[in-house]
């Protein structure tokens, strides 16, 4: 099927590259004219594994090719997907802005038939909205539908969630729309959940709000740990074993962040207030989860007895690992945190060094955890990158002034590092 994609982010991009090597033809949009000059020329704008050889691939059998106009994307796809972004407003909302000026686009070239549907993330009801948008800015002769497809892909692992999502949600509001996202989505043999338009978008939200809660649940278990004197990691894997609760999702650290997370679970806040509903439960969400940030930052000024001239490696600042995204990332607030407490640091990360410097203006960056060691008188792990799991620990040593790793995301075995000579801190383990 002709498929266009409006917006060429994280979600659009990904989602345009898995359709295309599903078989269908793709046509991917953006206004970012440098974005799209650099896909022609065979350059991904941001860093997401295995990416770049299913966009290559995908411009090399022509079924991906890319545009700068919704006017092209309408020309081109039966279907047009929106995937531009829903930033968080000062109020915790979702901004529309985006979703809306696009809305107003598709509906200004219409002239016969064609499916909307709504991919970005969007607070429940979004789907009214745009259908108003549609139909009062589209000529008479158009006809449209609109429907909602939420994305659940995870960075750093987006390709494979694209190619072989665990499910497919698609929210429609007559046969017409399912049975062309059935004829989209029946390359994929996955589990396809069909909804009216305003449970596929609640779907999106209480997804990832529920997950968020996870994660501050296991946080909260492991301030509890740290104080009793027991292993958050055993009382996870005891937990996750339990099939209702499942493994995923329990690593308690320094809390959660990204692109997603903290703004989708004040959105989801926020619409429940619109809805009159108090959802108390959110906001212990995300205070549990800046008091994991603060703890953190507060553990290691007390190791260090004050932070003021103290020399620290950061190691690791993206939000999570296998991504060059530093967007709303914990490690780089507690890295600032740091700073303004007086400490100095020198940071390395495996993929994200080039943003760094506007980040952390005030910091020494690095090209290797070896050298952003030297002469620290603390390691902190910040961002769980494999790498770090496999660095010569004997080497680290020898570079520190003083040997002290304090793991923010209990990636390394406490006994191991310790057996290297190090003083080890981490989170909610005696
Ligand atoms: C999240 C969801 O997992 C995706 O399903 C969803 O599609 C996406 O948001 C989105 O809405 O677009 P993502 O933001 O890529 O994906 O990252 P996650 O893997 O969910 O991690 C989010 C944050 O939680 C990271 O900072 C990570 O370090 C943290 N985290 C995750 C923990 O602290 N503990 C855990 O056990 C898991």
């Amino acid at each position: 099927m002709d498929i266009s994609i409006i917006g060429s982010g994280h979600v659009g991009l990904v989602t345009g590259a898995a359709l295309a090597h599903r078989g269908h033809r793709l046509l991917c949009v953006d206004s970012d004219l440098k974005k799209i000059q650099g896909l022609r020329e065979g350059k991904l704008p941001f860093f997401e594994p295995g990416l770049d050889a299913l966009v290559h691939a995908g411009c090399r059998s022509d079924r991906l090719s890319f545009g700068t106009s919704a006017a092209e994307a309408v020309a081109f796809g039966r279907v047009v997907f929106i995937c531009v972004p829903t930033p968080a407003t000062p109020e915790g909302g979702a901004d529309l802005a985006f979703v809306d000026a696009v809305a107003r686009d598709i509906a200004r070239s219409l002239t016969d038939y064609r499916l909307v549907v709504e991919k970005s993330t969007v607070p429940v009801n979004t789907g009214e909205r745009l259908r108003a948008t549609l139909s009062e800015f589209a000529p008479p002769e158009a006809e449209v539908d609109l429907a909602s497809n939420p994305e659940f892909l995870r960075e750093g692992a987006a390709v494979e969630d694209a190619l072989r999502p665990d499910r497919v949600v698609i929210g429609v509001s007559n046969a017409r729309s399912e049975r062309l996202l059935r004829e989209i989505y029946a390359p994929f043999d996955a589990p396809l959940v069909v909804t009216d338009i305003r449970s596929a978008e609640l779907i999106k939200h209480a997804s990832n709000s529920f997950l968020a809660l996870k994660i501050s649940y296991i946080n909260a278990v492991g301030e509890i740990c740290e104080r009793a004197g027991a292993s958050v990691m055993d009382v996870a894997r005891g937990m996750g074993l339990d099939p209702r609760i499942g493994h995923a999702f329990l690593r308690a650290g320094i809390g959660y962040g990204g692109s997603c997370f903290p703004k989708d679970v004040a959105a989801f806040n926020a619409i429940a207030r619109d809805l009159g509903y108090d959802f108390g439960l959110l906001r212990e969400v995300e205070r549990i989860n800046r008091e994991a940030r603060d703890r953190f930052v507060a553990k290691v000024a007390a190791e260090l007895r004050g932070c003021e001239g103290r020399v620290i490696a950061a190691l690791g600042l993206t939000f999570k690992p296998n991504t060059d995204d530093l967007r709303e990332s914990v490690s780089v607030t507690v890295a600032r945190r740091l700073e303004a407490l007086g400490a100095s640091l020198r940071t390395y990360d495996p993929r994200a060094n080039g943003h760094v410097r506007t980040l952390l203006p005030g910091a020494t960056v690095c090209s290797t955890a070896y050298e952003a060691a030297r002469g620290a008188e603390c390691a902190l792990i910040l961002t769980e990158w494999d790498e770090f799991r496999r660095l010569d620990f004997d080497r680290l040593r020898s570079v520190m002034a003083h040997p002290l790793i304090i793991d923010g995301r209990n990636l390394l075995e406490p006994e191991q590092i310790r057996a290297r000579g190090f003083t080890y801190r981490s989170v909610g383990r005696p």
